[in-house]
């Protein structure tokens, strides 16, 4: 059997808006392997969410459309999923913690019952006593007294309210977990907290999560593999060693990272590149980066450039071709 979990195959993903359909997702291909951590990493609007999306089928309706590709976890099409067996998917084998996770707490609810809630989802064999008795361990779990299970979110901090969000996420121990910028909103201490707490209970549980992050410090710290993501593309991928300590990279990877190979020192945030990613209307011809590439070819403006792949190590650039690299 296959130690992928996820394989995303030429994936496209466009959003009809009233003034123009927006080509979010361009002919992406990334897989997870079962247990793994992988990055998600990329400038705003380059459609990561989108792809995380995409994957759990909750793109808004009528307008996010998956428009050719294929989405296979664990042996099933997703793409192919009728709604009803998505949502016993959802929760079950795939979780997804939301980039504004503040508001995916229901305030009317006490967290308690949220936990329970997933449970009763999903659970449908265990008896009332042992689903509440559940939620006082996955209340633990993520550290916090099952004597607040009877609390309403407006009662606990940010960092508490994130540990909720996750533990709802992990309720039914999904194999994936789909964490869009979990801790973006909060304070760096607490941050490191709930990373560290994620990344036991990725240990305990044998999770594989998609971290989408711009903080290159989380990357460093958590994941197994990056991916970089450009215009709906995955434009480089490799392992940790490989992004962080290898050779070479795509011109968009070595402008993001600044200062590789100093980068686990000192540059967290991705560094700001000259220049805007394109209009996600109007893509340019050849290689997408083309417009703001230090590095761009005659041939980059005319022909889309082909993976090179080194020992699993991927680049999407001619430049590589160019150099006849191995
Ligand atoms: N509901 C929507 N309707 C129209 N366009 C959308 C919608 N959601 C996203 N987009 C567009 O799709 C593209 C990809 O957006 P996406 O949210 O996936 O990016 P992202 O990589 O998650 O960015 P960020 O880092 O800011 O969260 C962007 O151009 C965005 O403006
Ligand atoms: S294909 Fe050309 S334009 Fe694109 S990243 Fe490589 S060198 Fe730059
Ligand atoms: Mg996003």
């Amino acid at each position: 059997m296959s130690e992928n979990l996820l394989t995303i195959r030429n994936l496209n993903v466009t959003y009809d808006t009233e003034d123009a359909v927006i080509y979010a997702v361009n002919g992406l291909n990334l897989t997870v392997k079962k247990g793994e951590t992988l990055g998600l990493v990329g400038e705003t609007g380059a459609g990561k969410t989108t792809t995380a999306l995409s994957i759990m089928k909750l793109l808004p309706k009528n307008i996010g459309k998956i428009v050719s590709g294929e989405i296979i976890f664990d042996g099933m099409s997703i793409t192919e999923m009728t709604e009803a067996d998505m949502r016993l998917l959802r929760g079950e084998k795939i979780s997804m913690i939301f980039q504004d996770p503040m508001t995916s707490l229901n305030p009317l609810l006490t967290i308690g019952e949220q936990i329970y809630e997933v449970l009763e989802l999903h659970d449908l064999n265990k008896t009332k006593q042992e689903k509440w008795k559940r939620v006082d361990e996955i209340l633990h779990m993520v550290g916090l007294p099952a004597e607040r299970r009877d609390e309403y979110p407006h009662q606990f901090s940010g960092g508490m309210k994130q540990r909720v969000v996750i533990a709802i996420a992990l309720a039914c121990e999904p194999r994936l977990l789909l964490a869009d910028e979990p801790t973006t909103a909060l304070d760096v201490t607490i941050q490191a907290q709930v990373l560290e707490m994620m990344h036991e209970l990725k240990g305990t549980l044998g999770t594989a999560m998609v971290l989408i992050t711009h903080d290159l410090g989380v990357v460093a710290e958590t994941c197994d593999r990056v991916a970089i993501m450009y215009a709906g593309e995955i434009i480089e991928l490799g392992t940790l060693e490989d992004i962080f300590d290898g050779s070479i990279h795509h011109p968009y990877t070595k402008g993001l990272f600044g200062s590789i190979p100093d980068l686990k020192k000192s540059a967290r945030r991705l560094t700001p590149i000259d220049g805007l990613m394109p209009d996600p209307s109007c893509l340019p011809e050849g290689c997408r980066f083309h417009t703001r590439c230090p590095e761009c070819m005659k041939i980059c403006k005319t022909t889309p450039p082909g993976i090179y792949e080194n020992n699993g190590h991927q680049i999407q650039c001619h430049l590589y071709a160019a150099k006849n690299m191995r």
